[in-house]
């Protein structure tokens, strides 16, 4: 199904390239029009930290984290039904409740639920309290890794993974899409692109991508003078496929195929396939594109903390070593790799 995001927007757009550098803090989001390039991001960024992929075995770069703690409503469920949850059941659950994440508005939020817990203090009303001390870390949390430190979207960081492709108007196809933030980031880079977002839970195209942020500007490039140019959801030629990756019926006809924590989500005997997922629909000389959350202690302290909103499904924590080896070992060659402000990134090419 074709889900073009719509007519133009007929009011102005609230940025364009004249804002270059800004950036701003809006209720649930930020606005990130600045470089890569700028020192101060350059931190967030290493690039490249191996030089042969060849001479790397797991010996030397060990296995990755498993995240055990599970959500709530995942134990819920399976206790209800007296079976474990599947796949496919777990990331509806998954997709429904990290989305209600992304349209809160943080600092109403934030106010609420402090003003909740003195309401509670006040009336010695322990049970509330404790439970609503999770709520209040919660939404700091949350505020502070997607608001303030823009490390899910992390555009800056998404950019300088993507720069420097060899491609033109290309098509891109996104594996797992959610509601598609990369392959627009991509998109916006390199005009004219043609993008086929795909996931098998049919809220992510009803919902998580038609509620994706209209006004939210991302950075990219004049096609005609290379110069920095803003676009928006609605400038992008979008087609959302709800179905299996495993059933699509597309050949070797994508310049670039990507995924955002994807492979993270299978264990070590399904990883192989996962990436034959990538390579099977590649056209000679197109590239894979993943990511995957790094393993740090700052991430399995996210994962614990935000367990109820995010862990319905199988997940691993990874180094940027241990992700680039599944992806050499199953066939393909790593042409950039690094990590960003919260995930490890590879750009590779069939071998
Ligand atoms: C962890 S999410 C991607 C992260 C995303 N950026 C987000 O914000 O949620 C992975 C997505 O892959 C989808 N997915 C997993 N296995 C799939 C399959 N076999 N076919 C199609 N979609 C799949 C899930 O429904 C989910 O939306």
């Amino acid at each position: 199904m074709n889900v073009n995001a719509g007519p133009a927007a007929a009011t102005d757009p609230p940025f364009t390239a004249a804002e270059m550098e800004h950036t701003e803090l809006m209720p649930n989001y930020r606005v990130d029009l600045r470089s890569h390039a700028s020192p101060e991001y350059q931190k967030f960024i290493s690039l490249n930290p191996v030089h042969d992929w060849s001479l790397l075995s797991w010996k030397d770069v060990g296995k990755p984290y498993e995240v055990k703690s599970v959500a709530q409503d995942r134990k819920a469920w399976e206790r209800e039904h007296g079976t474990s949850m599947d796949a496919h059941t777990a990331w509806t659950h998954f997709n429904q409740s990290f989305h209600q994440w992304f349209i809160k508005d943080v600092p109403a939020e934030i106010a609420k639920e402090k003003a909740e817990f003195f309401k509670n203090l006040k009336a010695f009303n322990f049970h509330q309290i404790r439970e609503g001390i999770g709520d209040v870390v919660r939404i700091h949390l949350w505020n502070y890794v997607h608001r303030i430190q823009d490390g899910v979207w992390d555009p800056r960081g998404k950019r300088a993974l993507f720069e420097g492709l060899d491609v033109q108007k290309p098509r891109i196809l996104f594996l797992g899409a959610a509601e598609g933030y990369e392959a627009m980031q991509l998109a916006a880079m390199y005009p004219g692109a043609e993008v086929v977002m795909v996931d098998y839970d049919e809220y992510c195209r009803t919902t998580r991508f038609v509620e994706f942020p209209d006004a939210y500007p991302f950075l990219g490039a004049n096609p005609r003078t290379g110069s920095p140019q803003v676009y928006y959801k609605h400038d992008f030629n979008i087609e959302y496929v709800v179905d299996d990756i495993r059933r699509l019926p597309f050949g070797r006809e994508f310049d670039i195929v990507l995924s955002v924590g994807l492979l993270e989500h299978f264990p070590d005997e399904i990883k192989p396939e996962v990436v034959d997922w990538h390579r099977r629909f590649l056209k000679p000389g197109g590239y894979a594109i993943m990511t995957t959350p790094r393993n740090q202690l700052r991430s399995r302290l996210f994962y614990q903390i935000m367990a109820d909103v995010m862990n319905h499904t199988y997940r691993e924590l990874m180094t940027v070593q241990q992700m680039g080896l599944y992806i050499y070992e199953n066939g393909m060659d790593i042409c950039r790799h690094g990590y960003i402000k919260v995930h490890n990134g590879v750009v590779a090419r069939i071998r």
